[in-house]
């Protein structure tokens, strides 16, 4: 009904609205008076978590891109290998788990039964299993050894948006808490992340309050577009994959994400004349190695006639120079860039399938959570 929908005409559009409220509450008490990572109800042995030599992240869909965007930020922090395996392919490669070995469930519903499978089997070798997930009871929260909540609240619409927030908001707390126990970062840098990740739910909104309407206009022009590639690099490619998936998902564009860097390496040739190109621009401080290299894929493209769209920081010049749509990002960290760039793909993708006319809360052929394997 209306009212559910808060005034909103989707489910969809609700809970992108509800990205800056997704991370603020998966962040509220999360942290001791001294300001630590506290994660109560993380029912783990501090013991056995400083021994943990390896992460695992198991998830499906929207949650391995969260899991993926993960990856960059713990190995940063914790100095640990993290892999990210989607669940149906991890039971059945013999996959090697120790007790050493978390593995990571990543789960909005907490019911997806690849993922279930996947935990089972990890839980069988000896791993601690420890799940991210939205939904209190669920079956993957059960059956894990440790459940950290991402406190969203009920994501309705199909296709996954303010959970896959929460849960870089989750993972990020979690990797924190690991460098925490494990000595591998000083208190006063750690206390410096936790700063800018409380931060981002204003910058989320700014986005939010901001960025709208280029993005539905961006939206109009674009509505007879056949394909789209999503480009990025770093954390900007699970985010260039996410925003790809949205826009398959409920438009039912052909569209692929890719790595930038891959772009020599075969899907420039896809590159011509008019062809929608998403770049994710990483931050101009920092790491201008990576930015740098992606302007040039930029460069590349447009000499190439495509039509270029970016997700870049406030005052970027070199990509206002380049770009034929800007969506903008307040500045940020490149860790904390995800938690703001997916959100005007997300509400792109959503343009998309309401000028088309498709029902954004359920596509064809897609369910909310899939019970069968
Ligand atoms: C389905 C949904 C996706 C979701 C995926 C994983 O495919 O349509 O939006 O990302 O399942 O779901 P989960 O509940 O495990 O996060």
């Amino acid at each position: 009904s209306a009212a559910e929908k808060g005034g909103w005409d989707s489910f969809m559009d609700k809970e992108i609205h509800e990205d800056p409220a997704a991370v603020q509450r998966t962040l509220l008490g999360r942290f001791d008076k001294n300001g630590d990572v506290a994660l109560d109800e993380v029912r783990i042995d501090e013991h056995d978590f400083k021994v943990i030599d390896k992460i695992i992240v198991i998830a499906c869909g929207t949650a391995a891109y969260a899991g993926m965007v993960a990856k960059y930020a713990i190995e940063h922090w914790v100095r640990i290998p993290v892999e990210v395996e989607l669940a149906h392919e991890f039971r059945y490669r013999d996959p090697i788990l120790t007790p050493r070995t978390l593995v990571v469930a990543i789960s909005q519903s907490g019911e997806t039964m690849d993922t279930l499978m996947a935990l089972r089997h990890a839980r069988e070798q000896g791993s601690k299993v420890l799940a991210i997930c939205n939904t209190q009871g669920a079956s993957i929260p059960r059956e894990s050894d440790a459940v950290l909540y991402t406190h969203a609240g009920p994501e309705v619409a199909v296709a996954s948006t303010k959970a896959f927030v929460a849960q870089i908001t989750a993972a990020y707390l979690l990797g924190l808490y690991l460098a925490q126990v494990k000595g591998a970062m000083f208190r006063d840098e750690i206390r410096h992340i936790l700063d800018s990740l409380k931060d981002m739910p204003r910058k989320i909104q700014w986005v939010l309050d901001t960025q709208t309407k280029t993005i539905h206009k961006a939206a109009e022009r674009m509505l007879n577009a056949q394909s789209f590639l999503f480009l990025g690099r770093h954390v900007g490619y699970p985010v260039a994959l996410e925003g790809a998936l949205k826009l398959k998902e409920i438009a039912y564009t052909f569209t692929e994400g890719f790595a930038a860097g891959e772009l020599k390496h075969g899907p420039i040739a896809l590159v011509d004349e008019g062809e929608p190109v998403v770049f994710i621009v990483p931050p101009e401080r920092g790491r201008d190695v990576l930015h740098a290299k992606v302007l040039s894929g930029i460069e590349e493209v447009k000499a190439r006639g495509a039509f270029i769209i970016a997700v870049a920081e406030k005052g970027d010049k070199d990509v206002e120079r380049y770009a034929d749509v800007v969506f903008w990002r307040p500045a940020c960290p490149t860790l904390m860039s995800p938690l703001v760039d997916v959100v005007p793909l997300q509400l792109f993708a959503m343009d998309m399938a309401k000028l088309k006319g498709y029902d954004v809360d359920k596509p064809r052929n897609l369910a909310k959570s899939v019970t069968v394997e």
